[in-house]
């Protein structure tokens, strides 16, 4: 984790807001690694930037940033690079699909060389602590952009979403049906910060780990949320304001497709199941999708769905990330 370099002026006051200084200089390893305030200055600068991208465009001018990735991605690295490109910096992409971080060097031997030529490290793992043990090493910030246990970046994306849709995530029926994974661990840690009251359906032996569940409904107690887990999918999103699902089998199972089919099947969000939850929900999904296994072609292609937003929303949230952990300068004019 760097020092605190923040150099950030918001247009309006020339003061700096507590929550985004705070921001400076830190790691993105878990969403649970910011606090609710910090989380909700995210998403304002967030909706400001897709507002007014014209306005960060040279904020991280010569920033470098370099991505390792050991799993397969469109959206993240793409979001990821056309942030800090249209940001004024340079993206610098690793395939580590290969051979795993660590293999051939080790993280702190990386990290020490790492921190001197770049400004902040993003990294897509299998192994949540490759990400926890660079982060620990490097001076500079890292950021989790896919583990095996979260996707803190997902679930930024994805709340900016809901606030454009409701206004506020407090107090929202945000249900999420299917595989209790990483997507769904930083969901409910996200609604537990903001307010919002999450149910999860998931078979027997697929619902979140215990310890996340603990650590969101801790959360959620400070912030007026709850977090509800149940095995009937019918319960699980009755009256929901969202629906969220995901694929059942996440990279690295691909093993276990076979065996899960049957055990997901009754979890497929289609037009059945979408009729219990409220007639204003909005269907959501990180992408990829498996078209006609967890979701229908009616539903992910149908007038609730919300997809395409959550994944431009992707570059926005991002750039409100990259803007406070290196510490941007907002300008009027561009260059
Ligand atoms: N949602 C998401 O992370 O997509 P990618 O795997 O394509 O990056
Ligand atoms: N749960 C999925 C999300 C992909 C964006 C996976 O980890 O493969």
């Amino acid at each position: 984790m760097a020092s605190n370099t923040y150099t950030w002026n918001d247009a309006a006051t020339g003061t700096l807001p507590s929550p985004a200084e705070s921001l400076a200089g830190r790691d993105l390893c878990s969403i649970a690694d910011f606090s609710t305030a910090e989380i909700a200055a995210t998403l304002k600068l967030a909706h400001d930037v897709k507002q007014s991208p014209q306005d960060y465009r040279w904020a991280l001018d010569a920033k470098q940033m370099v991505m390792f990735f050991e799993k397969a991605s469109l959206r993240t690295r793409l979001t990821f690079e056309t942030a800090i490109n249209t940001l004024g910096g340079s993206a610098i992409f690793v395939d580590q699909t290969q051979s795993p971080l660590g293999e051939r060097e080790s993280l702190a031997d990386m990290s020490r060389n790492l921190e001197r030529w770049v400004n902040v490290i993003v990294l897509r793992t299998y192994a949540h602590e490759t990400i926890t043990e660079m982060a620990s090493y490097a001076a500079c910030p890292v950021i989790n952009a896919l583990s095996d246990l979260e996707h803190p970046c997902q679930a930024l994306a994805d709340f900016l979403t809901v606030e454009q849709k409701f206004g506020t995530a407090k107090g929202l029926h945000f249900s999420y049906v299917g595989d209790g994974n990483n997507v769904c661990h930083s969901l409910m840690l996200t609604a537990a910060q903001l307010g919002a009251h999450m149910v999860v359906g998931s078979p027997k032996n697929y619902a979140p780990k215990a310890d996340i569940i603990a650590q969101a409904r801790a959360i959620a107690n400070h912030t007026g949320g709850s977090i509800e887990i149940v095995s009937d999918p019918v319960a699980a999103v009755e009256g929901a304001d969202a629906v969220y699902t995901d694929v059942c089998t996440s990279m690295g199972m691909e093993h276990e497709v076979t065996k899960r089919a049957p055990i997901f099947k009754p979890y497929q969000v289609n037009e059945q199941l979408m009729a219990h939850a409220a007639s204003h929900a909005i269907f959501m999904h990180c992408l990829p999708a498996h078209r006609n296994a967890e979701v229908t072609d009616a539903v992910l292609d149908g007038p609730q769905s919300a997809v395409f937003e959550q994944a431009e929303n992707r570059m926005h949230a991002q750039k409100a990330l990259l803007l406070l952990l290196l510490g941007g300068s907002k300008q009027a004019a561009s260059k």
